[in-house]
């Protein structure tokens, strides 16, 4: 048995089972009726969710799919997304109601906003960015810390009708740059800088540098409006009048009156650029109504969301899809009030997070693997020192949650009351399609349980073949969705080609990611099953940090691989052949030198989250005849295993040079 065969048996053999608290399943938002009905009836369970919207124009046709696999959605219905988010709740009578309870990492630098505040300040966004020239279709970038001024910059994008594109904050000033051009971005928002640990981190000059670069590539970003959060000096150099403007000179000043405009359901909402199998990222396109859709009836019935008493708090950043979705888009449109947090969770001391839990009686809490792993590192005296007996539901997403850190989690940071939900779903799906419910599924260590009800999915063999019980395949969803992705900005042709060519014949969506169902039929999703890494739930692509390894002038090959990772699930371990002019005598220090030099070099062209964890010097790497890299023999010396079948190599000797390498410690960072 293979070993990842071995723990999966193991995996499977997990028979420990949480019932749904009684109260909650008493008192549930979706109930165990409403498998069958959406089943009996998809496309009218999905028009009764659209109905958590305000429509300026309902639809008259729920999906159109006649063209796949480009799906219209509320086809004929119009809406305004920001409204649905915000004004609808202040008209509704509750203006008064916290949206966002928003804590700094400094201590003490923190700010209540409520639903008529955010009305007005997302009114005033929404004037200055049309006094700067953005119209409806234009895309507007944002590269922002965790502040409020984020979500009203998101807000105020869709309000007038312009789609964002967010570029996490820790992305280098050259990713920003290829996203710039690549969506054509009219209008950047950033800040000055954000705090993490304890310090103030500059923003604005790689936004400088992201538009000189642009401008090299023939893009020209007009305007950049900036917040000041730290007060950070800019430099002689940092600020260019004729295109830098100041938040608090332009968005403060602006008038708070701002008409929303209704737009068309398909109308684009967002483009979130996310790793694939190739160096370029792909931008996925999400629009308005169905999305939307999706984002709140999901946040509702996953999270069991009771609007007027619950405080709910998802600790992802707005650079990613779940900031989108689940910190902006479900929540607000829900009438929610959360928690919206700067830092890091160990700023200024180990316990913040359950800190801010007990402080603001959070309810719900959505979080990652990786941060639970950690914490469980740090052992339970940390969150013990901490009241918290308000949460009743804990969320995972990200990556698969080892039954470890599931049971850890139910049981230190929920006392054994709470169910977990482990949701799978990606920024391409754009809300949650598998996970339990709360108040109906029994929870399961390590599952990830059924999709939930409007989803169809299924574990398929090569052939398209559903697998039966026991058996794993390539997870699938075989029905379309709302807030499925429209396309890839400006590539159709890889839309189409990434998700829907492998099982054309079904119509199935392939998500790229392997699964097996256990006996009961449920799902366990396994991880991707194509050149894509997971790293603390971060999506990169091997040969996206490849591409940015042989960029460097001593490169002259490399190959990645995803190995197994105690604390991040994955991590980045690089196989590098140095150019002969840059060998010299193979010397030990010199070696470390340029090891540390091409970590630098990645994180510089991508970011510190693709920093490689270990580089290897190597004189070789493992191909097979054809010329393509056996990463699955890379991942075996990465993952300190015995290397395993050699015999398609091209040259079998390959495999000997590295591990002698490695084994005499050469080149191991
Ligand atoms: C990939 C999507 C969805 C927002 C965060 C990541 C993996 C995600 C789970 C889960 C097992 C998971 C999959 C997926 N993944 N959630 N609960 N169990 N795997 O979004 O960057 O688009 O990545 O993350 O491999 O394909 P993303």
């Amino acid at each position: 048995m293979s070993e990842t065969e071995e723990t999966l048996a193991n995996l499977l053999k997990e028979d420990r089972r949480f019932e749904p608290p009684a109260d909650l399943a008493a008192d549930a938002n979706l109930k165990e009726e409403a498998y069958a009905r959406a089943a009996a009836d998809r496309e009218g369970f999905w028009a009764e969710q659209a109905e958590r919207l305000s429509w300026d124009r309902k639809w008259d046709q729920v999906l159109d799919w006649s063209n796949p696999p480009f799906a219209k959605w509320y086809v004929g219905g119009t809406l305004n997304a920001a409204y649905n988010c915000v004004d609808r709740h202040v008209e509704a009578g509750r203006g008064d109601k916290v949206a966002l309870h928003w804590v700094g990492e400094p201590v003490d630098d923190k700010r209540s906003i409520t639903y008529a505040e955010l009305k007005d300040e997302v009114s005033q966004a929404a004037n200055t960015l049309t006094e700067l020239g953005v119209e409806a279709g234009d895309r507007v970038a944002i590269y922002m810390p965790m502040i409020p001024e984020a979500i009203v910059a998101m807000l105020a994008c869709a309000r007038i009708g312009a789609p964002h594109t967010v570029v996490f904050g820790g992305f280098s000033s050259d990713a920003l740059a290829s996203r710039l051009e690549d969506c054509q971005a009219k209008v950047v928002i950033t800040a000055d800088g954000g705090y993490r640990r304890g310090a103030p981190s500059a923003l604005k000059p790689a936004v400088d540098e992201a538009r000189a670069k642009a401008a090299d590539l023939g893009h020209t970003v007009a305007k950049v409006l900036v917040v000041r959060r730290t007060g950070q000096d800019l430099g002689a150099d940092g600020w260019d009048d004729a295109v830098d403007v100041w938040w608090h000179e332009s968005v403060e000043q602006a008038s708070t009156d701002h008409t929303p405009r209704a737009f068309d359901s398909e109308h684009p909402l967002y483009v979130m650029y996310t790793s694939g199998t190739t160096g370029k990222p792909k931008g996925i396109l999400h629009t308005t109504g169905g999305y939307l859709t999706g984002a709140a009836y999901t946040h509702w019935a996953v999270f069991d969301l009771k609007p007027e008493t619950d405080v709910y708090w998802c600790t992802a950043d707005i650079g990613w899809v779940t900031g989108h979705s689940y910190i902006v888009y479900g929540p607000l449109a829900n009438g929610a009030t959360q928690v919206l947090y700067e830092g890091t969770p160990d700023s200024p001391e180990r316990g913040r997070w359950w800190q801010i839990i007990e402080e603001y009686g959070v309810t719900l809490f959505y979080t990652a693997p990786t941060a639970i792993r950690s914490f469980m590192k740090q052992g339970r005296e940390i969150p013990d020192r901490s009241d918290l007996s308000s949460l009743r539901i804990l969320g995972s997403v990200g990556e698969p949650i080892n039954p470890e850190a599931y049971v850890w989690y139910r049981h230190v940071i929920g006392g054994d009351r709470t169910p977990v939900v482990d949701t799978w779903w990606q920024t391409e799906t754009g809300s949650i399609m598998i996970s339990p419910l709360p108040g109906v599924t029994h929870g399961k260590p390590g599952s990830a349980m059924i999709p939930i009800p409007g989803v169809a999915a299924e574990v398929v063999t090569e052939e398209g073949e559903a697998v039966p019980n026991g058996s794993g395949g390539y997870l699938v969803l075989t029905e379309p969705w709302p807030s499925m992705l429209r396309t890839i900005w400006g590539d159709d042709e890889r839309f189409k080609d990434t998700y829907w060519s492998r099982y054309e014949k079904q119509g199935f969506y392939f998500a790229g990611d392997g699964a097996k169902k256990d006996t009961d039929g449920d799902l366990w999703v396994l991880g991707r099953v194509d050149d894509v890494m997971n790293v603390s739930g971060h999506r990169l692509s091997t040969t996206e940090i490849e591409s940015a390894l042989v960029s460097h002038p001593k490169v002259a090959e490399a190959a990645v691989v995803g190995a197994k990772d105690e604390d991040t699930g994955q991590a980045v371990c690089a196989f590098v052949i140095l150019r002969e002019s840059a060998l010299g005598d193979g010397a030990s220090d010199e070696q470390s030198d340029i090891v540390a030099e091409l970590r630098k070099h990645v994180r510089k062209e991508i970011g510190p989250i693709a920093t490689p964890r270990q580089i290897m010097i190597v004189p070789e790497l493992p191909k097979t005849r054809s010329g393509k890299i056996m990463r699955r023999l890379l991942r075996d010396v990465a993952e300190h295993r015995e290397v395993g079948d050699v015999t398609t190599l091209a040259d079998s000797s390959v495999m000997e040079l590295i591990s002698q390498g490695i084994d005499s410690g050469k080149g191991e960072d």
